[in-house]
């Protein structure tokens, strides 16, 4: 199934229409299994998202929090997603601390983190299947057209038997979610704004191109197509898909 694509006309628009999907699948993941396991992006775009969502009234202790990537660093490096998370959102609400898994980056061994990773969430998704899903998981994109940590050329996008791998961003490491387990996930929202997006989305968009030159390319959920909200800004010249 195609992805479902929204224009906004810039990125507060995107924004709240991001919360505005994010606090409905949120709900029918409760409606539907009595909780609701999110897994968030890191980078700059979701943290105004992450704001608004603090500010909701939800039943915080039906949410399951997970990163679909994160940075090699300490917890309260400036660089680490779930810093940013926890800062913006996550600490002014009352999600169980127990239902908040930040991805471990204490290990020596980064393949060592993700395989922990892993483990947990096999262990709180119970799901017997190969590859499990979560109700929502959030992306953004680069301007090189990564996603998550699957960054151009790099051998985490071939890994198909794990579901947490080791990405490599200029020969550092991150812990990512693989393609089969974001493809996975019931409900896939990327997040794109601003005009430098624009050379990747031409790309991820065209009806062919290299998806190892542009990863965000294979990211075809399996239970229908992913929801792009983009601005006009990195829409500009970019043909949308049918
Ligand atoms: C990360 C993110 C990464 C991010 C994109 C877009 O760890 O940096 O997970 O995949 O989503 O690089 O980042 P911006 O939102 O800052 O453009």
């Amino acid at each position: 199934m195609a992805a479902t694509v929204e224009v906004l006309a810039n990125k507060a628009a995107l924004v709240q229409r991001a919360y505005e999907l994010v606090l409905a699948q949120i709900q029918t993941a409760i409606d539907q299994r009595g909780r609701c396991t999110l897994a968030l992006a890191g980078g700059s775009t979701p943290k105004p998202l992450y704001e608004a969502l603090a500010q909701a009234d939800l039943p915080w202790d039906k949410l399951y929090v997970f990163w679909g990537d994160e940075r090699y660093v300490p917890a309260d490096h400036p660089d680490s997603n779930a810093k940013m998370a926890r800062q913006a959102w996550l600490n002014q609400v009352a999600i169980p601390t127990e239902q908040i898994y930040p991805v471990p980056t204490d290990d020596p061994d980064p393949a060592a983190a993700a395989a922990q990773y892993e483990q947990t969430l096999r262990q709180v998704l119970m799901e017997p299947t190969a590859v499990p899903s979560l109700d929502i998981i959030l992306l953004g994109m680069g301007d090189d057209g990564h996603t998550a940590s699957l960054f151009p050329h790099t051998a985490a996008l071939q890994v198909c038997d794990r579901i947490v791998s080791v990405g490599n961003k200029d020969g550092q490491p991150r812990i990512t979610f693989t393609v089969p387990l974001i493809n996975a996930g019931r409900y896939v929202l990327f997040l794109a704004a601003g005009a430098n997006k624009r050379p990747a989305l031409r790309q991820v968009f065209a009806p062919t191109a290299d998806a190892n030159a542009y990863p965000s390319r294979l990211i075809q959920p399996l239970n229908g197509g992913a929801h792009w909200l983009i601005d006009q800004s990195a829409a500009v010249d970019v043909t949308l898909p049918v």
